[in-house]
């Protein structure tokens, strides 16, 4: 395996030996010395053409914290905008003896469509409404954390499913696990397909809090939306809003999760986002001991 574009065609020894490697690098993260030589002879070209916070400032701190030599590039501001090729640009950018290329696109497939291309590694940090694997792992790993394990875990994703990659990556990721996974959100903003993937659908947010012992809820995408959906995001607060109220009166204690970024008042009050059920923040910081592990794995593989 020299790529990782999805979880779709991972294992589940795929995913538990990143996951394992992920616990050794969060102990390294947490010494003094942040850093390792694993990677000192790689270089890796972190291509966004797509806004990110979390990914890519999360992907740059672990190639750093691995000692790899680090480009960025970022699609506004570059000759994308004089109109060159997606393939134009990384094979410039792979001229330079970059040995690795972590991208986020906005079309489903984009990285799919690299790594058949160039020789370099390719790793999906997030393709339109199609896979983003690293922030699944990155929640699979928290879950770990918080609850022991993934196995037998009821997992809930709550929000607007049919323009997440992140509940795409999820579904398989908690499913190859022996997760059982709910999703819950307006008809509207829940494809038809995903009944296929054998998990529950609700569209009742306190059945889904109800059910669940971690709730994975997701922004409504607005940028990704090329008609108007109903409903509107005032309507979805009403509807699907989630509160500390509803978490505090909820029989057993759930996990709350968020990839970020949160769209407060929309989909959850700050007092929900800000509470002690929420592990938002420690999936951010666990984000970056998962990339540590992706990028050493594909290194070491690449290196046989
Ligand atoms: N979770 C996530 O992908 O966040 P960013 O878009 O900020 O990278």
């Amino acid at each position: 395996v020299r790529h990782l574009l999805g979880i779709k065609n991972l294992t589940e020894n795929d995913i538990q030996l990143i996951l394992a490697t992920a616990r050794e690098f969060k102990d390294v993260i947490n010494r003094p010395i942040k850093k390792v030589p694993s990677l000192r002879d790689i270089t890796i070209a972190n291509v966004f053409f797509e806004n990110s916070t979390r990914t890519r400032l999360s992907f740059e701190l672990a190639e750093k914290r691995l000692s790899a030599d680090v480009v960025n590039f970022s699609a506004s501001g570059s000759s994308v905008k004089k109109g060159e090729t997606l393939l134009d640009t990384v094979n410039n950018i792979l001229a330079m003896k970059v040995d690795m290329i972590v991208m986020r696109h906005s079309s489903p497939g984009a990285p799919h469509y690299l790594s058949d291309r160039i020789h370099a590694n390719v790793v999906n940090a997030g393709d339109g409404t199609h896979e983003h694997p690293t922030q699944a792992l990155l929640d699979s790993f928290s879950i770990q954390d918080k609850l022991g394990e993934v196995a037998g875990k009821r997992v809930a994703i709550i929000g607007d499913i049919l323009h997440s990659r992140v509940a795409l990556s999820n579904i398989f990721c908690l499913q190859k696990q022996g997760a059982e996974v709910m999703v819950c959100g307006p008809t509207t903003l829940i494809p038809k397909y995903i009944a296929q993937l054998g998990v529950k659908v609700s569209h009742d947010v306190r059945e889904a809090l109800n059910w669940c012992d971690v709730a994975n809820v997701l922004r409504i995408q607005l940028e990704r939306q090329q008609i108007k959906y109903f409903p509107s995001l005032r309507e979805y607060s009403l509807y699907y809003g989630i509160t500390k109220k509803m978490l505090d009166e909820l029989d057993r204690p759930i996990v709350l999760m968020h990839p970020g970024p949160i769209n407060r008042g929309v989909e959850l009050t700050s007092e929900a986002a800000d509470s002690h059920h929420s592990i938002i923040l420690d999936q951010v910081e666990n984000g970056v001991a998962v990339r540590m592990a992706v990028l050493y794995l594909l290194a070491q593989m690449s290196r046989r």
